[in-house]
């Protein structure tokens, strides 16, 4: 059977303003073009999960604009079962302004109703977290939200991926509740207050892991991604060459990946392989969701990867 994935996140309209270069303070600029598209990094997430094999849910929030609609038209489109969004009248979706330029982003999110996801909304929805293998969740929702999902999908036995971004103070609980944390490295230096340069990553990601997560995986972009073994010592994992459109949902797609080898039941070097193969993927199109490979994709690169 399918491996079985639960999100609990954001949904959030990108707002892509495509432009050569972007613009300095106190600037106007002509952009060369904008488009509207399914983002949000719990979406994207979840969009990834269901493209990349797992049965997905998701749990979270849209306001009460056409944005809404249009976010869970496109979770549904990609078979994400979608029962456990709510609707919450008079607020605003969840937006995220994007420059794109030269295949590098800058992003400003507004939460909105992302904002309004709330520990009752869990309790809801507790079946959904009982039938999952991972419970996969960031930090675009209230920190006491993703606080209490963790404490309760650990409860149940659950394994618990946290993608900690976007970077925020965390109470030490909540990394207790964490299988798998996977920080990038602007990240890992905000959470430890370390450098995390290729001579100080290691010792960051001792320091990370003092917290209680079980096990610290640090997205490096093109370079790959590194991890701790279980003596301590640092593996890196190299990333796949490929040519950039569009980093924008990369680092989500490698925290679905990630989850979605590990909820079927495959090693974290395997895992870790898979998320690295499915993440160079999302960069070579455009848009976040829009750019999540399937599986069958996945496979054909990493034949091509291979011989
Ligand atoms: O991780 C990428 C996502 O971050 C975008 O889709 C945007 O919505 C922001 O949440
Ligand atoms: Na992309």
């Amino acid at each position: 059977s399918k491996p079985r994935l639960v999100v609990v996140g954001s949904l959030n309209m990108d707002i892509v303003v495509e432009t050569k270069r972007y613009p300095l303070v106190g600037e106007t600029l002509m952009g060369d073009k904008v488009s509207f598209i399914p983002g949000g990094k719990g979406a994207n997430q979840a969009t990834a999960g269901a493209r990349l094999g797992a049965e997905t849910a998701i749990i979270g929030a849209v306001g009460d604009d056409p944005f809404g609609g249009q976010l869970l038209n496109s979770l549904q489109e990609n078979g994400v079962d979608v029962s456990g969004v709510k609707q919450v009248a008079g607020m605003s979706t969840g937006i995220a302004s994007i420059y794109v330029s030269e295949g590098d982003n800058s992003i400003v999110v507004v939460p909105g109703a992302n904002y309004r996801v709330e520990p009752a909304d869990i309790d809801r929805h507790e079946d959904k977290l009982r039938q999952a293998d991972v419970v996969l969740l960031q930090l675009e929702i209230p920190v006491e939200t993703v606080l209490y999902v963790a404490r309760k999908a650990k409860s149940l036995g659950k394994t618990v991926v946290l993608n900690p971004a976007p970077a925020q103070p965390l109470p030490r609980e909540l990394f207790e509740y964490i299988d798998y944390l996977t920080p990038n490295r602007t990240e890992l230096s905000r959470y430890t207050r370390m450098d995390t340069d290729d001579q100080s990553l290691e010792k960051a990601m001792q320091c990370m892991r003092e917290t209680g997560a079980a096990h610290v995986i640090t997205t490096l972009g093109a370079e790959g991604s590194a991890y701790l073994t279980e003596e301590g010592t640092m593996q890196l994992k190299r990333g796949y060459k490929v040519p950039t459109v569009d980093t924008t949902g990369a680092g989500d797609c490698y925290n679905a990946g990630l989850a979605c080898a590990i909820a079927d039941g495959r090693s974290l070097d395997e895992a870790i392989e898979f998320a690295s193969l499915a993440s160079a993927l999302a960069v070579t199109k455009f848009g976040a969701q829009a750019g999540m490979p399937t599986e069958a994709e996945v496979i054909r690169f990493k034949e091509e990867q291979n011989g």
